[in-house]
């Protein structure tokens, strides 16, 4: 019953938004609105870029950290923890936080194109290299649901047999971490992060949690105007989905974006068959018995620091402002998925099991660091692992 109440909740705020952003837009959308209401004072304009309380112009490349934030952080970090013994029965065993269901481990390829801007040629992304890599496709909730339940998909990727210090380690340094050969990118298949922060994103989680997203949803319009449009669309193969990363990170001295898109444009379609309780697992084997998956892998840079801020990932970083750069090509061969299964369901993918030259940016990263953390802890009792055994 809850679940009909939640499709008739989005149903509404899609018309409501669909309404409402016709006669009038949400946020500005042209340099003449950003002036208008830009006009309202200088802390104003930080708001829309997600730094209200910063009472100085933003600049570019830099984070604002808010002092209290980390005691804030490491609390939701023991709520997400809470949540995942609370689904032990429904998960059949304890699970990720959040991206439970998997969907899919692959084996693969990451190659840096030869050619790339000499001022993006940082860390990674040195030209010519090459890197096996893991990828994990996954539902974003973290109870395990049937196919046909409004989601978001997720892919995270993993580069292997990258030595030096990463960053893990060093932010938390009192833990009981392994060293990492491995350099990780998650992302989700909506364009945008659902929320401005990582406070609204865990009230998402209690309603997730308490199945009753649709109030939530309703009280953050942009939440749901961010999400309905990725939730909502029909993917026929799970292979051809695009994913970007939400947040910021550091590429060197700089500021970037990341996504991958399907090689060579391939386009998305409506599933062909019902959309069963295990789909996109099989619609990303089939793919997979027949040809590889191939994604190009892209940046965007910060160019403006209220155009593309750092600190609200809910805003999106248009194209005609910043262009996507194509840095290098991801490849998954032909491949059987059970083959790997095991390897992606005890590893732990995490956005600061990375290298300094690409630090994760913004508040909703700074608070990943504790809340991967801990979901990891709870699901790894005999340790966390980063790399896979064998590489
Ligand atoms: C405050 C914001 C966020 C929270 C609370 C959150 C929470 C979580 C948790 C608890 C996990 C499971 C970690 C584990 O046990 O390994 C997870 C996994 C994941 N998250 Fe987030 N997340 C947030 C933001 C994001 C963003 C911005 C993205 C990218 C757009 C993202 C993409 C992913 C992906 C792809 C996974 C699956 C990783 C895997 O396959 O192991 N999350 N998230």
């Amino acid at each position: 019953m809850k679940k009909a109440t939640e499709y008739v909740y989005v149903a509404a705020g899609v018309l409501f938004l669909t309404f409402q952003t016709s006669c009038q837009p949400l946020r500005p959308e042209t340099e003449e609105n950003d002036v208008k209401l830009f006009g309202l004072g200088l802390n104003e304009k930080n708001k829309l870029a997600g730094a209200g309380w910063i009472k100085e112009p933003l600049q570019l490349d830099r984070e604002y950290v808010s002092p209290e934030e980390k005691a804030r952080h490491e609390e939701f970090g023991e709520i997400i923890r809470r949540y995942q013994i609370e689904r032990t029965q429904h998960n059949g065993g304890i699970k990720r936080g959040f991206h439970a269901k998997q969907l899919g481990c692959t084996l693969g390829r990451f190659q840096v194109l030869d050619q790339i801007p000499s001022e993006l040629q940082q860390g990674i992304f040195m030209p010519g290299t090459s890197y096996e890599v893991m990828g994990r496709f996954s539902s974003g909730l973290g109870t395990i649901e049937k196919d046909a339940e409004l989601d978001v998909k997720g892919l995270a990727l993993k580069l292997l047999n990258i030595e030096g210090p990463k960053l893990i380690q060093s932010k938390l340094p009192n833990e009981n971490l392994p060293n990492s050969r491995s350099v990780d990118f998650t992302m989700t298949n909506v364009p945008t992060f659902g929320t401005k922060n990582s406070t609204d994103f865990m009230e998402f989680a209690k309603a997730a949690h308490d199945g009753n997203k649709g109030p939530f949803l309703l009280k953050h319009p942009i939440a749901l105007q961010r999400l309905a449009g990725s939730v909502t669309r029909k993917i026929g193969d799970l292979a051809l989905e695009s994913f970007w990363s939400g947040g910021a990170s550091r590429i060197g001295p700089k500021t970037m974006k990341f996504r991958v898109a399907p090689c060579d444009g391939r386009k998305q379609f409506s599933p062909t068959r019902k959309v069963t309780e295990n789909y996109y697992r099989e619609s990303l084997q089939e793919h997979l018995n027949s040809e590889s998956v191939c994604y190009d892998f892209y940046v965007q840079m910060q160019l403006d620091p209220y155009k593309q801020p750092i600190e609200n990932p809910q805003e999106f970083w248009k194209e005609s402002e910043t262009p996507s750069i194509l840095m290098a090509k991801v490849t998954f061969d032909k491949q059987d998925l059970a083959k790997n299964d095991a390897l992606c369901e005890r590893i732990t993918f995490h956005p600061w099991n990375t290298i300094a030259a690409h630090q994760p940016l913004g508040e909703v990263n700074r608070a990943r660091l504790f809340i991967y953390h801990a979901s990891s802890e709870e699901r790894s009792k005999s340790g966390i692992q980063f790399d896979p055994p064998n590489f």
